[in-house]
């Protein structure tokens, strides 16, 4: 079975409520596709408008965070069964900016995914090596470690419908995109590991996405890839054009 591709949007802190519903108007036309399937993963507090203005259309609103609690005294925090009520499916989990912002652990990820699979959400973990950690020929070490700890506990059957998202931080945000190679490089190597933990079955069906300044001049390139199942896009989901990353291969 191929595995469809996926053009998830990450807004980050960007966009008040208005703008999103705003937005997201504008990017229904330019987003279309019957092929990929398409998702923004916005600021808790946008998501209501974001599924208002979303509704009827092919796009599918996520978050980019949540606890691993049902609920209880954590001033501040989104529970799952909050993202549920509201009809929402995938949530990122453990991005480069919370690991370094927000103190986010290989083992609070962990509980995270735990504890999607709980609510029925569906985990986007992110992982990916510094500059520092490429140069030093440690990307593949670091990385098995985030993917392993991260999926601690979890049965084949919910490893299979996770998601990864390979995003080396030096290629974040700064324009600098890995190479088709050099991405396709590491996701082969996530995926070798899935098989290693759970066999062949999962390994085919799990979704491994490439993030880091994607945008619709590279995305084809990227997407043609094996193993590199579609992409976690920042800066370049913000507006209609990251229609020309939906439709890539148009
Ligand atoms: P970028 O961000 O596309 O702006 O590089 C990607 C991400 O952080 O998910």
């Amino acid at each position: 079975m191929a595995r469809r591709i996926l053009a998830a949007g990450n807004w980050k802190m960007n966009k008040t409520p208005s703008e999103t519903k705003a937005a997201i108007e504008a990017m229904k036309a330019t987003c279309a596709s019957e092929e990929t399937e398409v998702l923004l993963c916005v600021p808790s507090i946008d998501i209501p408008a974001a599924l208002e203005a979303a509704a009827g259309s092919n796009i599918q609103i996520g978050a980019e965070n949540v606890y691993f609690e049902d609920s209880g005294a954590y001033t501040g925090e989104v529970a799952p069964n909050m993202l549920t009520d509201l009809g929402v499916k995938y949530v990122i989990l453990g991005h480069s900016e919370r690991r370094e912002y927000f103190a986010e652990t290989n083992e609070t990820v962990n509980k995270k995914m735990i504890k999607c699979f709980e609510h029925g959400l569906i985990p986007i973990m992110c992982c990916g090596e510094s500059l520092t950690q490429r140069e030093q020929g440690v990307t593949m070490d670091f990385i098995r470690q985030q993917v392993k700890v991260g999926f601690l506990g979890l049965t084949a059957d919910q490893a299979k419908a996770a998601i990864i998202a390979y995003e080396p931080i030096w290629a974040i945000g700064t324009g600098k995109t890995a190479t088709s190679d050099q991405a396709e490089e590491v996701c082969k190597g996530i995926r070798d590991l899935i098989r290693e933990l759970y066999g062949d079955e999962t390994a085919e069906e799990i979704r491994i996405l490439y993030g880091g300044s994607v945008k619709g001049s590279n995305a084809a390139e990227l997407f043609s890839k094996e193993d590199i199942d579609g992409g976690l896009v920042g800066g370049a989901s913000l507006k209609p054009d990251f229609g020309d990353i939906v439709n890539y291969n148009k």
